[in-house]
């Protein structure tokens, strides 16, 4: 089969589309021909190893994972002799980051992992794009304990995660002020952000409104500058480590003064999550945003784009 290769660290010319062997389920494994998957911020990190910390799950000289690819959607080839709540022909979508490997023709996954089948009314490049930066958002929402009627911002709403964060606030009944560029100010709004902040126009950190959690998606700002913005306990996250990693030391200190607090929640997916995520997309509460397309021979371009920081929420690749 065809898949993306990468058998060292580095820039997105390290990923070379060859002919490789295809896998084969084990007894609790589902076979799944992938129709689309998507290069995101996952992936980027995982094959640059820029940040030195993430070689002690990913292999500290070269990738364990040589072909990458976290989100997926596609058919159910086949199923291992123990596998009971999947069979051939189902249209499934998911989250892989155990073992990576959607950037392929073909991907196994365990039957309890992190994916179900397709919501109704999606296209497989639809579904593909749901699971990274949604449970991503789902994550840090969650950390926070976002409840109905709190004031929130998300700077960075044009991304896979603000994007998603945006739709997902809104479902659990908070108001958002969303921070994004011009050209993006209508998408935020479609989005349902009851406030849009351009940031060309105005720096957000000046906003006299007072959160109860500041949600910067794209790790653009500080604690130390957003701090004014929230109210006596209110909670701050960045998708970043920041400045000498000053977010994971804020995460274990603010929480001892009982006002303001800096999070650092380590994302997790389930199943439970990915069918979560399903059912908001089914009712209509949540849209993957997506940007641009590409095919899987042309991945390096994908990549290229993806981390120039300015795609506007999620890259698909094509891929059957
Ligand atoms: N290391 C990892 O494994 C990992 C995994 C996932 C995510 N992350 C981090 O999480 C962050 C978000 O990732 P993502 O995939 O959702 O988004 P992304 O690819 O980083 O998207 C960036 C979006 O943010 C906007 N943006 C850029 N500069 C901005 C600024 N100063 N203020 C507000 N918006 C700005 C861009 O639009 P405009 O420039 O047009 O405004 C673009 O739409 C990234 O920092 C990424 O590194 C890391």
């Amino acid at each position: 089969m065809k898949a993306a290769v990468n058998k060292i660290y580095g820039p997105p010319e390290v990923v070379q589309v060859m002919e490789v062997e295809k896998p084969v389920q084990k007894d609790n494994e589902v076979l799944i021909k992938v129709y689309a998957t998507t290069v995101n911020r996952t992936d980027c990190g995982f094959r640059s190893a820029e940040y030195f910390i993430s070689r002690f799950f990913s292999g500290l000289f070269k990738p364990k994972f040589k072909t990458l690819g976290n989100e997926f959607a596609g058919v159910v080839e086949a199923v291992g002799k123990n596998v009971r709540s999947f069979s051939a022909g189902d249209k499934v979508f998911g989250y892989n980051d155990v073992t990576f490997g959607a950037h392929a023709q073909y991907i196994c996954i365990a039957e309890d992992g992190a994916f179900t089948t397709m919501p109704q009314q999606s296209s497989f490049e639809e579904a593909a794009a749901i699971t990274e930066g949604g449970h991503y958002a789902l994550s840090d929402i969650r950390a926070a304990k976002v409840q109905a009627g709190q004031n929130i911002l998300v700077n960075g709403a044009t991304g896979a995660i603000g994007s998603a964060a945006v739709q997902l606030i809104k479902h659990f009944g908070a108001r958002v002020t969303a921070v994004c560029n011009t050209k993006n100010v209508e998408l935020v709004r479609s989005l349902g952000a009851d406030v849009v902040i351009d940031y060309t126009q105005e720096d957000f950190t000046k906003l006299t409104d007072r959160f109860h959690f500041v949600f910067d998606a794209v790790g653009k700002s500080s604690f130390a500058k957003c701090k004014q913005l929230l109210h006596e306990k209110g909670i701050y996250i960045s998708t970043e480590l920041g400045k000498n990693s000053a977010n994971v030391f804020l995460a274990l200190t603010t929480p001892l003064t009982g006002g303001k607090r800096v999070l650092f929640p380590l994302p997790t997916i389930s199943k439970a999550d990915v069918i979560f995520l399903k059912e908001l997309v089914e009712a209509g509460k949540f849209k993957p945003v997506i940007d641009r397309h590409y095919k899987l021979d042309d991945i390096v371009e994908a990549y290229r784009y993806v981390e120039t920081g300015q795609k506007t929420g999620n890259v698909i690749i094509t891929v059957a």
